[in-house]
């Protein structure tokens, strides 16, 4: 198998864009609508993406209730209930759920993601997350947020005890002798027995081996504990980067990691983020991003400001006029000077700085110029796929499909079928021996 550009697709029925779900052309109800969520599936599988993927936060996803009432971000289906209906509608694409691992036992995850994977017959995927949004602790009875390190260091755990319950039984371990009386021999079972920090865990786990031994494991850690992490665990390491320069560094780096880690590099992707816009003229595509933009209401506009910059309340302030002295605070301070530096090197207002965070930075242009963009980070070692998030929906899903997708098979980036049956056939990656 030759290595193809893979393609997966982060998937928020409200869009990606914060307010994208008010695009005249947007299906704002989207979000809790089960057909949608099967139609824009189906579509992706016709062009051929590799995976369905849902991001999670175990919480209202931000903290501002009045700007949050003015998005489609309150609420959202779990992701693994959704996946698993999923599973019953498409037969090719993977099935990608983000699940914590601080707000969880393993346990739980092991067993969730290996009905999964017995449900979509080998399409399973578990992007690992440690948490980062402060709000998920009140849901859980803490006061605080775990701290960063400690948050990795049981995720380490985490992620060794839910491989060790994937292993409980062989992948022989099943015989449904019936003549015998035997429905799994008792030989092949490798109960995990562990004594943590963390976590007492005698298993085994109740469902046997998942199809593909141990469904694919995704990370997205940024720090460097969040990047040792992903090199020691990560198979699919989600990432944003700004440009070319950045995602090349970032894929060299982090492959290094990975052998440093003592693991293959050639068994790991990385799917940087892309946010596509498509239109007939590079002009029109600028447009749709400006028409976007437009739908910012002051509220959030303020509200993304204040999230990126630090803490500081901008209630009151006039939108459209320039940041106020900004103090400094514990939040990163890298990116309060970054910000802030932009804002008065590019004389910008309060809004005109938001609608730079607002679609995750969209790039707009003609199905070629996304296609040549796509090859170029691909060719370059920054890229092995992408994570698509589309900015509203269906429209941009539909016109990706349509027009970026043929020009990548074109250019025998993009195969045109699957030719594996399993997620990790697909992506070219090994399937896990049980390791006891
Ligand atoms: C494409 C992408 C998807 C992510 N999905 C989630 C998610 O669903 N839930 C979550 O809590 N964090 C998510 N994150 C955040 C990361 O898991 C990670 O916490 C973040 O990049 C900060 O890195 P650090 O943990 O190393 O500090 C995502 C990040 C990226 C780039």
């Amino acid at each position: 198998m030759t290595r193809h550009l893979a393609l997966s697709a982060l998937v928020h029925g409200s869009g990606g864009h914060i307010a994208g779900w008010r695009h005249p052309e947007a299906y704002a109800a989207g979000q809790l609508d089960f057909a949608f969520h099967a139609e824009l599936a189906r579509l992706l599988e016709r062009g051929r993406f590799d995976a369905f993927f849902v991001a999670d936060v175990v919480a209202i996803w931000g903290h501002q209730l009045d700007s949050l009432s003015r998005t489609g971000r309150a609420e959202h289906f779990e992701p693994l209930t959704l996946l698993s209906a999923l599973s019953t509608v498409t037969s090719h694409i993977g099935l990608v759920g983000t699940a914590t691992t601080t707000y969880h036992e393993p346990y739980h995850i092991a067993r969730k993601f290996a009905s999964l994977d017995h449900l979509s017959h080998g399409r399973a995927g578990w992007n690992i997350v440690t948490s980062v949004v402060p709000l998920e602790a009140a849901n859980f009875g803490r006061a605080e947020h775990l701290d960063h390190t400690l948050r990795y260091r049981r995720a380490d755990e985490f992620v060794d005890v839910v491989r060790q319950l994937w292993d409980s039984f062989s992948d022989k371990a099943v015989v449904r002798d019936v003549a015998g009386a035997r429905y799994y021999d008792p030989d092949q079972l490798r109960p995990p027995e562990h004594h943590g920090e963390h976590f007492r865990v005698r298993g085994p786990l109740n469902i046997s081996r998942p199809p593909q031994g141990h469904p694919v494991l995704f990370q997205a850690g940024s720090s460097e504990t969040g990047q040792d992490f992903a090199a020691r665990h990560g198979e699919v390491l989600f990432t944003a980067q700004p440009d070319l320069a950045a995602a090349q560094a970032f894929s060299t780096g982090i492959k290094a990691r990975v052998t440093a880690a003592g693991r293959d590099p050639g068994q790991v992707r990385v799917w940087p983020l892309l946010s596509p816009l498509v239109a007939g003229t590079e002009a029109a595509a600028r447009r749709k991003v400006a028409e976007l933009d437009d739908l910012l209401h002051d509220d959030v506009a303020r509200r993304l400001v204040q999230d990126n910059i630090g803490d500081v309340d901008l209630t009151g302030y006039p939108v459209d006029g320039p940041l106020p002295e900004i103090p400094e605070s514990n939040r990163s301070k890298s990116r309060r000077d970054l910000l802030l530096g932009m804002a008065r090197r590019d004389d910008l207002t309060i809004r005109q700085l938001a609608r730079r965070f607002s679609g995750g930075s969209i790039v707009a242009g003609t199905p070629e110029q996304l296609a040549d963009r796509m090859q170029e980070w691909f060719t370059s070692g920054a890229a092995d796929g992408f994570t698509v998030s589309f900015p509203y929906f269906p429209g941009p899903a539909i016109d990706f499909v349509q027009q970026v997708v043929p020009i990548l098979r074109r250019r025998g980036l993009v195969p045109d079928g699957y030719h594996g049956t399993t997620l990790r056939e697909n992506l070219g990656l090994a399937r896990p021996e049980v390791s006891r």
